[in-house]
């Protein structure tokens, strides 16, 4: 058993991963500032596990407090690193508040694990480094491309900065950069899942709100894609699958498995669904008929991507168990119990 800090742990995938470091046996701290989520997740947590969750409130971008944390939490084992803004739309129009938030979290963290000889950081990196890429699916070796946006810049810088943190480190310190692909869903249980805070950019809570009649329509943005129904492809995964892929990767950090001191593997299900075929499936497992219009594309949106996950599968010992289907249930399962209807 270890301990674990979860930064950003009361958000979306921090959430359903704590959920999962608890059932494979490990204690865990959770570091949040609520910038994107709300303290209910707590007891949305305690009511899953039967534990309340050890939390602080507190801004990794604020070095002293940070610090603070860190000095009265010194037998902390591995760190995952899920803190960060994450609305792209948002981080072109503020790309400082991005590059302040997602990096100055970032180096503070790394400082005390530095300071504090902790082994190991898992880090939440994106499948939008990669771009569009050349070549389907896309591996952990495809080039990393020009970031499209400020918050993907972040993440392709943070990558770095952990790299050369890594490797001044003289193996004091391992690293994981999990990219993960469209995380969807929602915890069976249906207590914890997506906060929905104002008008979603993201297809799947976009879908659920719809169907909810929150959305009097969801706009399907381009059918002309060089796909085979015209609409863009992507790579849909459960949080609670890249929840698990977590717990193997700090497992794997633990039990020295890795092998390098910084490695990077791709979340995702191999498979890729157009944004048509999202929309048939959530009516087929919900039987509910979705108000749908296409219209234009939306700007900055990639034509198509998902993973080879052969890596993952391999190296991690860990492959996705749920389907595309039972993963849209459980985000309208969720979507229904947060709207009480
Ligand atoms: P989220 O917004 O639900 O969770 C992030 C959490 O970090 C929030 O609870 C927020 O309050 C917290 N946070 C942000 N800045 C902080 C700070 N300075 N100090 C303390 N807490 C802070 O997002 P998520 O979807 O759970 O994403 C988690 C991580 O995964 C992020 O790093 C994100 O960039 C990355 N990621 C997400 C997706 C996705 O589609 N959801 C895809 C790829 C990568
Ligand atoms: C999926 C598809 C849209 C909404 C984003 C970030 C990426 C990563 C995951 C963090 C696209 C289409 C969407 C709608 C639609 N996040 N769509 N109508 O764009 O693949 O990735 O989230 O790292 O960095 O860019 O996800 O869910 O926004 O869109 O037709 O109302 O659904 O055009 O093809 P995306 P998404």
């Amino acid at each position: 058993m270890a301990k674990i800090l979860i930064t950003g742990g009361t958000g979306y995938i921090g959430s359903h991963t704590a959920v999962e470091i608890f059932n494979a046996g490990h204690q865990y701290i959770i570091v949040d500032n609520l910038s994107n989520s709300s303290i209910d997740v707590i007891s949305g947590i305690e009511k899953i596990t039967g534990v309340k969750p050890i939390f602080f409130n507190i801004d990794l971008k604020d070095k002293t407090l940070t610090e603070q944390f860190f000095n009265s939490h010194s037998d902390i084992d591995s760190v995952i690193h899920f803190a960060a803004y994450k609305a792209v739309g948002e981080s072109v129009q503020e790309p400082l508040k991005y590059y302040e938030n997602n990096l100055l979290s970032l180096i503070n963290v790394l400082e005390n694990i530095k300071l504090h000889k902790i082994k190991s950081i898992v880090f939440s990196s994106s499948c939008t480094v990669y771009g569009q890429p050349n070549k389907l699916p896309v591996t952990e070796q495809s080039p990393i491309l020009k970031a499209d946006s400020p918050y993907g810049n972040t993440k392709q810088i943070s990558e770095e900065i952990i790299q050369d943190f890594i490797k001044s480190n003289n193996g004091n310190c391992k690293a994981v950069s999990l990219r993960y692909f469209n995380p969807v869903g929602a915890h069976e249980s249906a207590e914890i899942g997506e906060l929905p805070l104002g008008t979603p950019n993201n297809l799947v809570p976009f879908i659920t709100q719809t169907a909810a009649g929150i959305r009097a329509e969801l706009k399907i943005f381009g059918n002309d894609y060089n796909t085979p129904d015209g609409t863009a492809v992507r790579d849909y995964i459960h949080v609670v699958d890249i929840a698990k892929a977590h717990v193997a990767a700090i497992n794997r950090l633990l039990n020295h498995h890795n092998k390098s001191d910084f490695e990077v593997f791709n979340l995702g299900t191999g498979k890729g669904n157009s944004v048509l075929e999202i929309v048939k499936t959530f009516e087929a497992v919900t039987g509910i008929k979705l108000n749908y219009r296409i219209t234009e594309r939306r700007p900055g949106d990639v034509e198509q991507i998902w993973a080879n996950t052969d890596k993952a599968n391999i190296e991690l010992n860990w492959k996705t168990q749920t389907s595309i289907g039972e993963s849209l249930l459980t985000a309208w399962i969720r979507e229904k119990k947060y709207r009480r209807i």
